[in-house]
C-alpha cells in the first residue's frame, strides 16, 4: 500500500488519554506513513484537559459528551450519535481504541457498523466477572469480539485472548503503553528547571510534611458506589487516627458518587488531605513521595512498579493479577477491617514492606507504542 494509512485515535477519559499519548507520539513520528486524526469524545472534561495539556496533544475533533453525573445510557447515546458522524467525515482505514471505557467500546462498535478496521490497545484484560469491574469487563470483552488487531499488554492478556479463540496472528504482545507514558512523563519533568516546576507540585510541597509517611489514595469504581466507598473511607479515617506519623493524601475523583461520601467522612481530619484530581506531573511527584498506595485504579496498579511503590488494591477482583502474583500488590477488597489490617502491616513491619517493593515491572519495557505502530504497518 503506497498511500498513507488513515488512522483515527479516539479517547475520552483520563486513563485513555495517558495511555494513548505515547501511541499518538509514535504514529506522529511516522507521519510519512500515517495520516492521523485525533478524536476526543470529552467523556471526561477537566480530568482529560489536564492530560491533553501535559502530553501536548492537539485533538482534531473535540466532542463534548459529558454532563454531570449522567447515566451510562445517556453517555452511550451521545457517543453513538457523534461517532457515526465522525466516521462519515473522516473515513479512517483503522480506528484505535484503548482499554474498556464507554468511549472505547462505543467507538469500536460504531466503527464495526461502518466496517472500519479496529485496533484495540490494552486488549485481553479479564476478571470474567460480569459486574466487576462494571461496566468495564463487558466493554472490553465486546471490543475483543470485533477488533482486527489486539495489542495485549501482558502474557496473561495474550493467553486470555488465545483461549477465547482469537486467531494468534491478530494478537500482538506489546507491553502496556502506560510504561511508555510514565517514562515520557518522568523525562519531561526531569528536563524542567526548578523554576518551571508545576504550581501543583509547589502546592503539594507546602501542603505535606514529607518527614511523615505519605499514603496516596484514589478510588472511583462504579461497583464500589454506596456502602463499599463508605467502608473504605471509614478504614482511612481509622488509619489516620491510629498513625499520627502518617498523612493520607487523596485526590478525589470528580464523580459526585465518590466525592460526596469522601467529603462527608474524611473532610476536616488534620492528617487526611482531600484534594482535587491532579495533573500527571504532580501526580507522578506524589506517587514518588508516597510510602505506599491504596487504590482501585487500573492504571495506578500498572504505574506503581515503575516507582517501586507497594499497592493495596481496594477491589474484590483485579485484572492486573501480575502484580499480585509477584507480591508487589495485594487485593484487599473493600471491607474496613481488611484494609486497616493490611495498611497496618505495611506501616508496622519493615520486612513486610520490603517484600512488596517491586524488582521487575510486569507491565512492559516502554516500547509498546513502537510495537503497536509497527504491527499496524505490517497489517496494511
Ligand atoms: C470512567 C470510565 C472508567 C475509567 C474512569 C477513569 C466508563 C463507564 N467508565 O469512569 O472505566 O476507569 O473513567 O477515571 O467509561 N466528572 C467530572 N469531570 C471530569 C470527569 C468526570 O465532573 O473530568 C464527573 C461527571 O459528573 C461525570 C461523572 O464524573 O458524569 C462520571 O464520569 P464517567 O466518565 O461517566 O465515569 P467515571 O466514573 O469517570
Ligand atoms: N492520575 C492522575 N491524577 C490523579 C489521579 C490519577 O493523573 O489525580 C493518573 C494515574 O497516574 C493513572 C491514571 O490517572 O495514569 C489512572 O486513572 P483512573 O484511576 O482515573 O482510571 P483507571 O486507570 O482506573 O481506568
Amino acid at each position: 500500500m503506497n498511500k498513507k494509512i488513515k488512522v483515527l485515535i479516539s479517547f475520552g477519559t483520563r486513563p485513555e488519554g495517558i495511555k494513548m499519548a505515547p501511541v499518538i507520539k509514535e504514529i506522529q513520528k511516522n507521519s510519512d506513513k500515517f495520516d492521523l486524526t485525533l478524536c476526543s469524545t470529552g467523556q471526561h472534561k477537566e480530568m482529560l484537559k489536564q492530560v491533553i495539556d501535559f502530553f501536548e496533544l492537539k485533538p482534531d475533533i473535540e466532542l463534548s459528551v459529558m454532563t454531570q453525573n449522567q447515566s451510562l445510557s445517556m453517555l452511550s447515546s451521545k457517543i453513538i450519535g457523534s461517532m457515526e458522524e465522525v466516521f462519515e467525515k473522516t473515513c479512517p482505514d483503522m480506528v484505535l481504541v484503548q482499554g474498556d471505557t464507554t468511549t472505547a467500546f462505543l467507538t469500536a462498535f460504531i466503527a464495526f457498523y461502518q466496517k472500519i478496521k479496529i485496533g484495540h490497545v490494552e486488549a485481553g484484560l479479564r476478571t470474567y466477572n460480569k459486574y466487576n469491574p462494571f461496566p468495564e469487563e463487558i466493554n472490553r470483552q465486546l471490543v475483543s469480539k470485533i477488533a482486527d488487531l489486539h495489542f495485549a499488554p501482558t502474557k496473561n492478556a495474550y493467553e486470555n485472548l488465545e483461549k477465547e479463540g482469537i486467531d494468534k496472528i491478530k494478537i500482538i504482545l506489546t507491553g502496556n503503553t502506560v510504561v511508555d507514558a510514565i517514562n515520557w512523563g518522568i523525562n519531561k519533568i526531569e528536563n524542567k528547571s526548578e523554576k518551571q516546576k508545576s504550581e501543583d507540585v509547589r502546592y503539594l510541597e507546602n501542603l505535606l510534611d514529607l518527614n511523615k509517611k505519605i499514603i496516596l489514595v484514589t478510588m472511583h469504581r462504579r461497583e464500589s458506589f454506596g456502602e463499599e466507598i463508605k467502608n473504605v473511607c471509614e478504614a482511612l479515617k481509622f488509619i489516620s487516627q491510629k498513625y499520627k506519623n502518617v498523612i493520607i493524601v487523596y485526590p478525589v475523583h470528580l464523580n459526585p458518587n465518590v466525592s460526596g461520601p469522601a467529603g462527608e467522612i474524611l473532610g476536616n481530619i488534620e492528617n487526611i488531605k482531600l484534594i482535587k484530581p491532579l495533573s500527571y506531573e504532580p501526580f507522578l511527584w506524589l506517587m514518588s513521595k508516597s510510602y505506599f498506595i491504596i487504590t482501585d485504579s487500573g492504571g495506578i496498579q500498572e504505574e506503581a512498579p515503575t516507582l517501586k511503590k507497594p499497592v493495596l488494591v481496594i477491589r474484590k477482583f483485579t485484572e492486573r493479577a501480575e502484580s499480585v502474583e509477584l507480591g508487589i500488590s495485594k487485593l484487599v477488597g473493600t471491607d474496613t477491617e481488611d484494609i486497616i489490617k493490611n495498611a497496618s502491616l505495611l506501616l508496622d513491619s519493615k520486612d513486610e514492606y520490603k517484600k512488596m517493593v517491586a524488582v521487575v515491572n510486569p507491565y512492559g519495557d516502554g516500547k509498546a507504542s513502537e510495537k503497536i505502530t509497527e504491527a499496524i504497518l505490517n497489517y496494511f
